[in-house]
């Protein structure tokens, strides 16, 4: 069980006198003891470069920004899905935004459920992103090379989220999340360059060139 919601628990019991103060500290003594044990006491959590708290505070960081950032794409693929005129990537834009919007709603629940708060905004990337994708006036071939700079590597991208799931120990439950949703990031980035290329020959040249001299 998640150290801080075991510990939020305990406080909740000793002020609403469910618990006397001896064995509210006794039970704080051995939940510190378990922390020790378990190695994830004193020096805190260590994700994307940072040093959280707790695995708690560093999943909520991330799920917050995450759950932010799909809701918002989700918008912008389905906006452009509305305005495209190529009938062979609209189905592809449909499926990409349900799935970031699904990311976002699962993402959002979990938040909810470990008790942390929205303070994640929305980046001025991403905003950008949605106003390109809504545009019916610029060309899905530009869209696309637009959103082909930003992915580049796919399986790059996803790296560290696999990282950062495989480093929890105590929050199964966000972690198989985090795995399947880089696993749909992976097949989202991926489709969106095979499209990049097929809408732009000289992508496809660069690309097959590529693999050739590779
Ligand atoms: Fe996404």
């Amino acid at each position: 069980m998640n150290r801080d919601f075991e510990f939020r628990q305990l406080l909740r019991a000793y002020r609403a006198g469910v618990i006397s103060e001896e064995l509210f500290e006794a039970e704080i003594a051995e939940l510190e003891r378990k922390s020790v044990a378990n190695g994830s006491g004193g020096g805190g959590f260590r994700a994307f470069g940072k040093t959280y708290r707790s695995e708690r505070d560093a999943i909520v960081s991330f799920i917050d920004k995450v759950r932010v950032a799909e809701a918002n794409a989700a918008e912008g693929f389905a906006a452009w899905a509305n305005v495209t005129p190529t009938d062979c990537i609209r189905s592809g834009l449909r499926m990409i935004a349900e799935r970031e919007a699904y990311h976002g709603r699962i993402f959002a629940n979990r938040l909810m459920e470990l008790g942390g708060e929205g303070r994640a905004q929305v980046s001025d990337d991403s905003r950008q992103f949605n106003a390109c994708a809504a545009d019916p006036a610029m060309s899905d071939s530009e869209k696309l090379l637009r959103v082909a700079a930003t992915i580049r590597d796919p399986e790059a991208i996803i790296r560290p989220i696999l990282e950062f799931a495989e480093s929890l120990k105590e929050d199964v439950e966000t972690k198989e999340a985090l795995r399947l949703f880089a696993e749909d990031e992976l097949s989202s980035t991926r489709w969106l360059l095979y499209a990049c290329a097929a809408l732009n020959p000289s992508v496809q040249a660069e690309a097959a060139g590529a693999q050739a001299a590779g």
